[in-house]
């Protein structure tokens, strides 16, 4: 029942030549990749040295953590102080290249300590993998099956996932329903997993592939994916903290910083930038931590996107103060992934002292919410630009070449007269070094 239509469109092959320098570019050393892409792309001696220049990912360790590695790739690494989660305290490692991202977790964390910081919830470490089969006769009678089957089928699943006890993990549950999808009904039999400090995607993959041909067995259908979802519905955590309105700048801010949140939950394109300023700091943590953003974002925007609402709320108390809530699926871990390989991932997780899975999560939804009340607030009041631009005239007038010397007059300059920008810059520069 494929609905699909066939393209019009006309498509040619280029030429073989073209494709010559890259067959076999992964079995190459890297520096036999470096010269290569260097004929191909044009770069000079001072490109491949950059490519070459030592950083603490080493290239050869960088060449075993992913392919084609052809250097490493080095992004500002901060820590965002003053965070007090569950009555403890972190200075939270942030990778990121944004301006004024880590200044505004900061100030918000640090605002957040007259009321107690940050209090969190945690439903538990659990996974969902899904198998995707097709070809059954009749996929809603199937269903049902697998459904009077499920003590078998979970015994099964346990067998096969034995090696999670060796850290406690074990499969918990499992469920069967039918779908009908743009090439026909299929059957969903989900599975959760409880993968304790660990991200848990390769256990779970693991599960799900070993389960599948069981599946085909019990159902004489066949089984296409086999995979977790990055929708961990099962593994939900939320982060609470109150701002007095002294330190908001009063009840006139308490409520525009309300507007801006009924924004967000009234208008999805609002909304959408109201979880990019969320995800700045919550992704900045994961980098830092050797965790998979783009499972944490997947994970918080198809969340968001089910509940038709901002993953924030707030609310003015009975003391006219602001409380505030993040609730989102995240999947992240202690344990596993690039942590081990990646020497500055390993570090991001000793500064941050997590001990699990769920003290992590929990910290990356405070600064969640931190980031999205300071941007709030700043949105509201006095608007984005002040703040943020402040703090990225530095940068500007590093680029326009100002030494270190130099920098904080040349920001000054700038800030004063108006002129945040790469000519304000050189002027500013010009004028000081005329004096
Ligand atoms: P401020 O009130 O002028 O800060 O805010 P302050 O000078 O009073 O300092 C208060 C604390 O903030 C400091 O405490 C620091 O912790 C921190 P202290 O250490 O002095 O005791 N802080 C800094 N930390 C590091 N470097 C700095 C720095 N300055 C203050 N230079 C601030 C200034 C920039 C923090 C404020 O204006 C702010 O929070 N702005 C929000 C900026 C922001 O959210 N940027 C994100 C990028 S914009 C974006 O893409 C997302 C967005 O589109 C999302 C959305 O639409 O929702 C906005």
């Amino acid at each position: 029942m494929a609905t699909s239509k066939p393209s019009k469109e006309k498509r040619t092959a280029p030429s073989d030549d073209s494709l010559s320098a890259w067959s076999g570019f992964y079995k190459k050393h890297v520096f036999e990749r470096q010269q290569i892409l260097a004929r191909v792309r044009g770069l000079d001696e001072d490109d491949v040295a950059l490519l070459n220049k030592e950083g603490p990912l080493p290239l050869s360790t960088a060449d075993t953590i992913t392919e084609n590695v052809i250097g490493t790739f080095a992004l500002p690494f901060s820590v965002a102080p003053y965070f007090l989660v569950n009555g403890k305290e972190y200075a939270v490692p942030m990778v990121i290249e944004e301006p004024s991202v880590v200044a505004a977790a900061s100030n918000a964390a640090k605002m957040a300590r007259e009321k107690g910081g940050f209090i969190t919830k945690y439903s538990g470490s659990i996974m969902t993998g899904q198998i995707q089969i097709m070809k059954v006769a009749d996929a809603k009678a199937a269903a049902s099956k697998l459904t009077l089957e499920r003590e078998a089928v979970l015994a099964e699943a346990r067998e096969v996932g034995k090696f999670l006890e060796v850290f406690g993990g074990s499969v918990q549950g499992m469920a069967a329903r039918s779908a009908i999808g743009p090439t026909g009904p299929m059957l969903i039999v989900e599975f959760t997993v409880d993968v304790k400090d660990a991200m848990g995607a390769n256990m779970v993959n693991t599960i799900m592939e070993r389960m599948a041909p069981l599946l085909e067995k019990r159902t004489g259908g066949k089984a296409r994916l086999r995979i977790l979802t990055n929708l961990s519905m099962n593994r939900i955590v939320s982060a609470s903290a109150c701002w007095s309105a002294q330190s908001l700048g009063g009840e006139e801010a308490v409520d525009a910083i309300l507007d801006a949140w009924a924004f967000a939950m009234a208008d999805p394109f609002r909304r959408a930038t109201h979880h990019k300023g969320i995800m700045n700091g919550m992704d900045a943590v994961a980098l830092a931590t050797g965790n998979d953003w783009r499972a944490v974002e997947a994970g918080a925007h198809s969340y968001a996107a089910i509940k038709g609402a901002s993953i924030t709320t707030y609310r003015k108390n009975a003391d006219g103060d602001l409380e505030g809530t993040i609730t989102l699926p995240l999947a992240v871990g202690t344990v596993g992934g690039s942590m081990k390989a990646n020497p500055c991932a390993a570090l991001g997780q000793k500064i941050l002292g997590a001990k699990s899975s769920e003290e992590l999560a929990g910290v990356m939804a405070s600064v969640g919410l931190a980031q999205n009340l300071a941007d709030l607030k700043a949105l509201s009041t006095e608007g984005i630009q002040a703040g943020h631009m402040r703090l990225h005239a530095r940068h500007i007038a590093a680029v326009a070449g100002a030494n270190p010397q130099e920098l904080d007059r040349v920001v000054e300059w700038m800030s004063a007269n108006k002129k945040v920008d790469a000519n304000g810059a050189k002027e500013a520069l010009a004028e000081l070094r005329s004096k």
